[in-house]
């Protein structure tokens, strides 16, 4: 495995690019309305990202992908691509943005409810899987080991019946996309002993029914829930500090702390 540890200037940038992603999604959030398509959405998205802010998307071309953003609906798991799926009331709806600024990358997605209202069942898949991406994160210090991440996610599915999908994990972060370590959502024995310098990701993709996935055949990249039944994932790019954590990706409308030390108690509310 190759884990780089960023330098202070290179953690500055990080900072940047992340700011910069939890921005698209602050953005994007007042529209993300009934009636509207996918395709609408991550056009204003592109133009806010190029025109606005003066970075790039990751996933423009990212291995042949076609958009600019991963727009993932209901039994969708994720990379969704947007097109002209139309939005409707009650519909649970992950917009997942990573941005590159000066090099360095920034990645975060949420859930979305199309008109606030949905089945309460949906409402629990969304709120279990922000749950456990903040109680996964404030685990997150020099020290501590990476399998902790999915003992307490696979824990928190658990108990309330969800799955956990294993075909997608988190990932290191930086200079590129996807670095070394991949960060697993589910019980597990890839140990790792994190570092002061590490960025990475922890995405929790939570299903309601079965974990088993299916990638579509026309498109080579949207993945499915089996039993089409809904999925929920939340996603920040994260920094190990000396002391504990830093969410890169913190949006405005989040109550969670973006620096915790560790030991020190945390307080949160959901966002939906
Ligand atoms: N943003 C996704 C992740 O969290 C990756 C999307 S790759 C794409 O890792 F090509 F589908 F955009
Ligand atoms: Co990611
Ligand atoms: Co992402």
């Amino acid at each position: 495995m190759n884990i780089s540890l960023k330098s202070e200037s290179e953690i500055e940038k990080m900072r940047v690019a992340g700011r910069l992603a939890a921005e698209v999604l602050e953005m994007i959030a007042p529209h993300v309305q009934h009636g509207v398509t996918t395709l609408a959405l991550d056009e204003m998205m592109q133009r806010y990202i190029e025109d606005e802010q003066h970075a790039i998307s990751a996933c423009l071309g990212y291995h042949g992908y076609p958009r600019c953003t991963c727009i993932s609906v209901n039994e969708e798991i994720c990379h969704g691509i947007p097109g002209a799926r139309v939005l409707h009331r009650g519909d649970i709806v992950n917009i997942d943005v990573t941005v590159i600024k000066d090099g360095f990358h920034g990645d975060t997605s949420r859930m979305f409810i199309v008109g606030d209202h949905t089945a309460p069942v949906r409402l629990s898949l969304c709120r279990c899987t922000q749950t456990a991406l903040y109680e996964a994160i404030k685990l997150v210090r020099p020290g501590a080991d990476l399998t902790e991440v999915g003992d307490t996610i696979q824990r928190l599915a658990d108990h309330q019946h969800f799955s956990v999908v294993r075909e997608f994990c988190g990932h290191g972060i930086g200079i590129s996309f996807h670095e070394d370590p991949q960060v697993l959502h589910f019980r597990n024995n890839s140990h790792l002993t994190l570092k002061e310098g590490m960025t990475f990701t922890i995405e929790p993709m939570i299903n309601m029914g079965t974990h088993k996935c299916r990638v579509s055949a026309k498109n080579g990249w949207t993945a499915t829930t089996a039993d089409r039944q809904p999925s929920a994932q939340w996603e920040h790019t994260l920094l190990v500090t000396a002391d504990g954590v830093e969410v890169l990706t913190l949006r405005s409308d989040e109550r969670f702390p973006r620096i915790i030390r560790a030991g020190e108690p945390v307080d949160y509310q959901l966002t939906l």
